[in-house]
């Protein structure tokens, strides 16, 4: 008789545990490659993190993603990469060995997704980027990684900006909120990383008619699909990447990580959440 192995499992580790896309992203994907394996949504509130972290293969699992309001945490309790490190913020672990790793995907999420919706992107020089938190930082690292010459950061908290761009050296340079307009004619890529814009929060007020005529505009906020900024910058015929592609190809590491099958993102994959997210 054969000892029966128990598939590989991976889960989602939040508080609380919110209705995410994950497990729908990372069973497409296991239904594809014909893997049997599990992804769960884990709900452990903040006293519990640390524990449930340090026996996470004892619970059961090869690796998780981390998500609100554990992911600097998760830094901690964890040996991370330079890209977590970077990010200051860690939404991906695995076991090397029995060590457990920590790495930030976001990264590769965003700039995958620009290759994916822009291609030859990464030819223009001057980016401008709105928001200075934890995705920004993953923003920046790309574009910097990508070779971009000038990265101006503009944020609402000023000091913020400011900090992130000591962080990161002098190919950044912070501006003031007040500046965006005067930035925009320069801008070769226009990146929101801030909330505005998202459902239930304020707009994102721009004259996005100040861009130039070939400039590339990227949202990270995928709710709604197709935020205002987007809209507008379509309508201008600007090439656009979205939130959502970002989301779907950030979840491509973790799963090879878990898995060992590198899976793709595909147009049926994006249809599938598409539909979750009420947009068919
Ligand atoms: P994340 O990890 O997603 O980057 P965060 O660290 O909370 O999250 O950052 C949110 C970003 O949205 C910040 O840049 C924030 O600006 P402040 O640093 O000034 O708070 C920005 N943001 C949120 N609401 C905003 C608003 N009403 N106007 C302008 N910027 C806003």
């Amino acid at each position: 008789m054969t000892a029966s192995v128990k598939p590989r499992a991976a889960c989602l580790i939040g508080w609380p545990a919110a209705h995410s896309r994950s497990p729908l992203i990372h069973h497409y994907w296991l239904r594809k490659l014909g893997i049997e394996g599990g992804y769960n949504i884990e709900a452990v509130p903040p006293e519990g993190f640390a524990g449930f972290v340090q026996r996470l293969a004892a619970h059961g699992f090869v690796g998780a993603n981390v998500t609100l309001p554990h992911k600097e945490r998760a830094l901690a309790l964890t040996l991370p990469d330079e890209r977590a490190r970077a990010v200051g913020a860690a939404n991906t672990l695995w076991y090397e060995a029995s060590t457990l790793r920590s790495t930030n995907t976001d990264i590769e999420g965003f700039i995958n997704n620009l290759d994916a919706s822009a291609n030859g992107w990464d030819a223009v020089e001057d980016a401008l980027v709105l928001g200075a938190g934890g995705a920004s930082r993953a923003v920046v690292f790309g574009l910097l990684e990508r070779g971009i010459k000038r990265i101006h950061v503009a944020n609402r908290t000023a000091e913020r900006a400011h900090t992130l761009a000591q962080q990161f050296g002098d190919t950044v340079h912070p501006i003031a909120w007040a500046a965006i307009g005067e930035a925009l004619p320069q801008a070769g890529l226009l990146v929101n990383t801030t909330s505005l814009g998202m459902h239930g929060q304020p707009a994102l007020e721009l004259a996005i008619g100040a861009l130039p005529s070939q400039a590339i505009v990227a949202d990270l906020v995928y709710v709604p699909l197709e935020t205002p900024l987007l809209a507008a910058a379509r309508a201008q015929g600007l090439r656009t990447a979205d939130g959502l592609g970002m989301l779907l190809h950030q979840a491509v590491r973790g799963f090879e990580l878990w898995f060992g099958h590198r899976p793709e993102v595909t147009p049926e994959l994006r249809a599938l959440v598409e539909a979750d997210l009420g947009h068919p």
